[in-house]
């Protein structure tokens, strides 16, 4: 059978169709509003968690979860992909003011701009490109720093656990979470600090055999409902060892959520520029 030149397995996904959000406590909700939607310029969500306890905020097809509840914070780098990165420049030189004193900077780097946040969340914001197919706004990768001599390990993992793709450089694994979506653990000799209860959700096809091995090795933290288990722990397949940890809320296609259609607003409306009918985005 020819293959005409098509990589086929370039389109392969594992049984992680989707990351869907970022879960990161927040202590103060204003001064999150100020970053993430006047500074990143990114959409609350209008429909759900509209309160002063919890804020979710769209990015294309993901989230951010950010519950008023102290600080957390991603051990590595939050990868963003947003429309107009000339635009974010003004909107973060904006919001400079409102944010002193917080632990808030941002610098040009060689193809993103990197942004950190009021808590010290460290984000990349990339311009859309053909390394993010066709995502003009959205989160295509997190990447977390872990010990040396871990990624081996957690790749196998994700590649055993959830038949996730896993493409592995020195000192890294890159596991594919998604269209256009991946986790990266980059080992670093730096601290790292200890696991602070964040969270990450995935969507995934096939619900049993993730839990399956979970249950047999004691590792589900949490049975949430029928679409819905969460576990934390990243072993070595092969030793059991603990490599890594990172809550993971696991959602079935049966989730209610899923495919739920985030809404995203054209942060270059002004009331000074203002273009009628205009007012949304859609990626
Ligand atoms: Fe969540």
């Amino acid at each position: 059978m020819k293959s005409n030149g098509y990589d086929r397995k370039a389109d392969d996904l594992g049984n992680i169709v989707g990351l869907e959000h970022v879960n990161i406590t927040i202590p103060d909700q204003s001064t999150a509003v100020t970053f993430y939607v006047l500074g990143l310029g990114l959409t609350r969500d209008p429909y759900m968690n509209v309160g002063l306890n919890n804020m979710w905020v769209n990015v294309g097809g993901q989230q951010f979860h950010l519950p008023t509840r102290g600080t957390q914070k991603i051990p590595g780098y939050i990868g963003l992909v947003l429309s107009d990165l000339e635009a974010l420049k003004r909107r973060l030189a904006t919001v400079e003011p409102d944010l002193k004193g917080a632990r808030f900077k941002w610098r040009e780097a060689a193809d993103h701009v990197a942004v950190t946040g009021p808590w010290g969340n460290r984000f990349r914001c990339h311009a859309p490109g053909p390394e993010f197919g066709d995502m003009t706004i959205g989160m295509p990768y997190v990447e977390f720093l872990t010990r040396p001599g871990t990624a081996r390990s957690i790749g196998k993992f994700y590649k055993t656990v959830l038949q996730a793709p896993v493409v592995y450089k020195a000192g890294s694994a890159r596991v594919k979470v998604g269209r256009n979506q991946s986790l990266i653990f980059t080992e670093t000799d730096g601290r790292i600090p200890k696991f602070d209860g964040h969270h990450i959700a995935i969507y995934i096809a096939n619900h049993s055999r993730a839990h399956e091995f979970l249950l047999r090795r004691d590792l589900i933290m949490e049975e949430s409902n029928a679409h819905q288990y969460r576990f934390k722990d990243i072993v070595d397949p092969t030793t059991g060892e603990k490599a890594f940890e990172l809550e993971h809320e696991v959602r079935s296609l049966y989730h209610p959520m899923v495919g739920r259609i985030m809404v995203n607003r054209n942060a270059g409306q002004t009331q000074r520029n203002y273009m009628p009918g205009q007012d949304a985005y859609y990626p």
